[in-house]
């Protein structure tokens, strides 16, 4: 009898090798290799497709689209607007995070609130026990909602059971790393059973019109756990993220077939659970010292809304050799690219500067219009000086120094103005239509660093 054949697979990026290997050639993680048998790749040239004809598929044409989707929703409106307005029938969904940031509880919430309003949920637990799970449910206040709970890992079990009842409208698999698909050899958690389970889990989702809800570990470089193909099968990921040492979370849609991606979801973990917060943009500016020298607050966008956050920046002299650049909150490249801009182009002299560079609150921030608030940080704390504490920044810096105009200006605009705030230091750009928030418009940097300038 032929053997059969195992092959190598790395745990962090899903690339299958024949031979061990100490390191992955594919995304450079050590000891992430391991065999498996079945996840095979064939050796040889490729085979055609054996003979015999197969059934012909229906052609549909794109003339007569359906009917929209009703979308189930969970009346978490944090979560809704993540998923661009609710579960969408048959669409499997795929939520990421660290160990203990809430994803549980959160599924947990919406299923429950799914439940109450008469929706039909299933929730399927492979890590904790079904008692867990009630004593749980008596924190959120779910007590005597019809939700049925159980407490399983084999993906023929669970489909079974499915099976045998009338189909519920919403799965949870919570956690996708927990689940056993017989057909594959190797342990729960291997990239085989992932996306083997990951596979039939979602074809059921397809082929019944169930919302099936994977949740998904993370890696230490904060990736869903497994393969990347999870994240390539299912419809919708979030990312569940947040600092446990803050009580905010952030769910923020990256990949979503039914909705825009970037949008997110802001939630404060007390408790009695999650609560939403409906204006983050007070939350993440709550816990700010004002006229605090190196602090800026960034007027942004966050998919659909304005969020304003706190910038802050230390810079100081530094005796060695490498001068030690941390950012928390932004990119890191980024810093860089202001920094050398600020030196080249204004002749800031930050080469021999330790530089650290935080947002407060947990939030993390990728626009380009941030660039200009950052420089604002960087150069009050440089020059020890601040500006108004009632002024807002925005605007992205080109490689000459130039202040680019930045979209969305009267979003931000009245974000800042509701919250109190009556400058704003932005790129020269149209008429700002906001009546009660005097613009300072900049054309180049050095504009900005003449603002923070000492007067002596
Ligand atoms: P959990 O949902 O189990 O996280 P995950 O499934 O992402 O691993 O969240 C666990 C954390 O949340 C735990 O540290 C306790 C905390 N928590 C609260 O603060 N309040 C609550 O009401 C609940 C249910 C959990
Ligand atoms: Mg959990």
């Amino acid at each position: 009898m032929a053997k059969a054949k195992s092959s190598f697979v790395c745990q962090s990026c899903g690339a299958v090798s024949n031979r061990w290997q100490g390191k992955c050639t594919s995304c450079n993680e050590w000891n992430s290799i391991v065999e498996e048998s079945g996840a095979g790749i064939s050796s040889g040239a490729p085979k055609g497709l054996t003979k015999g004809k197969g059934r012909s598929v229906e052609l549909i044409s794109l003339d007569t689209p359906p009917a929209p989707h009703e979308r189930y929703k969970s009346t978490i409106a944090e979560l809704d607007r993540a998923l661009g307005g609710g579960f969408v029938p048959g669409s499997a969904i795929l939520i990421g995070g660290d160990p203990g940031i809430g994803k549980s509880t959160l599924l947990l919430q919406a299923v429950g609130q799914l439940a109450k309003n008469g929706v039909e949920c299933v929730y399927f637990s492979g890590e904790e026990s079904a008692a867990q799970i009630q004593m749980r449910a008596v924190r959120l206040d779910l007590v005597g909602v019809p939700l049925k709970v159980a407490t399983e890992t084999s993906v023929r079990d669970i489909l079974t059971t499915l099976d045998s009842e009338k189909p519920p409208s919403v799965v949870v698999i919570d956690s996708i790393q927990t689940m056993y698909a017989d057909s594959v050899d190797s342990a729960p958690g291997t990239v085989a059973q992932v996306r083997t389970a990951g596979h039939e889990l979602i074809s059921y989702a397809k082929r019944k019109g169930v919302v099936v809800i994977l949740v998904g570990h993370v890696t230490k470089d904060g990736q869903i756990a497994g393969p990347r193909v999870l994240e390539h099968m299912v419809d919708t990921v979030l990312y569940f993220e947040g600092d446990r040492g803050h009580q905010f979370r952030i769910l923020r849609a990256v990949k979503n077939r039914f909705g825009g991606t970037d949008e997110i979801g802001v939630f404060e973990m007390t408790g009695q659970g999650l609560m939403e917060v409906s204006n983050p943009s007070e939350l993440f500016l709550s816990d700010r010292e004002t006229n605090e020298i190196g602090s800026v607050v960034f007027a942004g966008i966050e998919g659909s809304r304005p969020v304003l956050g706190e910038i802050q920046a230390l810079v100081a002299r530094s005796q060695a050799a490498n001068p030690r650049r941390a950012v928390v909150g932004w990119d890191s490249g980024r810093l860089a690219m202001v920094l050398a801009v600020l030196d080249a182009r204004c002749g800031l002299g930050l080469a021999g500067c330790d530089v650290y560079l935080n947002i407060a609150g947990g939030l993390k921030v990728s626009e380009p219009a941030a660039d200009l608030a950052v420089a604002a940080a960087l150069i009050s704390s440089l020059y020890q000086t601040k500006i108004s504490e009632h002024s807002v920044v925005f605007g992205e810096i080109s490689l000459s120094g130039d202040v680019r105009s930045v979209t969305q200006i009267d979003q931000r605009l009245k974000e800042a103005q509701k919250l109190g705030f009556d400058e704003a230091i932005m790129p020269d750009q149209k008429k700002v239509s906001i009546q009660n928030i005097r613009p300072r418009r900049i054309k180049h940097l050095q504009e900005l660093v003449d603002m923070f300038a000492p007067l002596d």
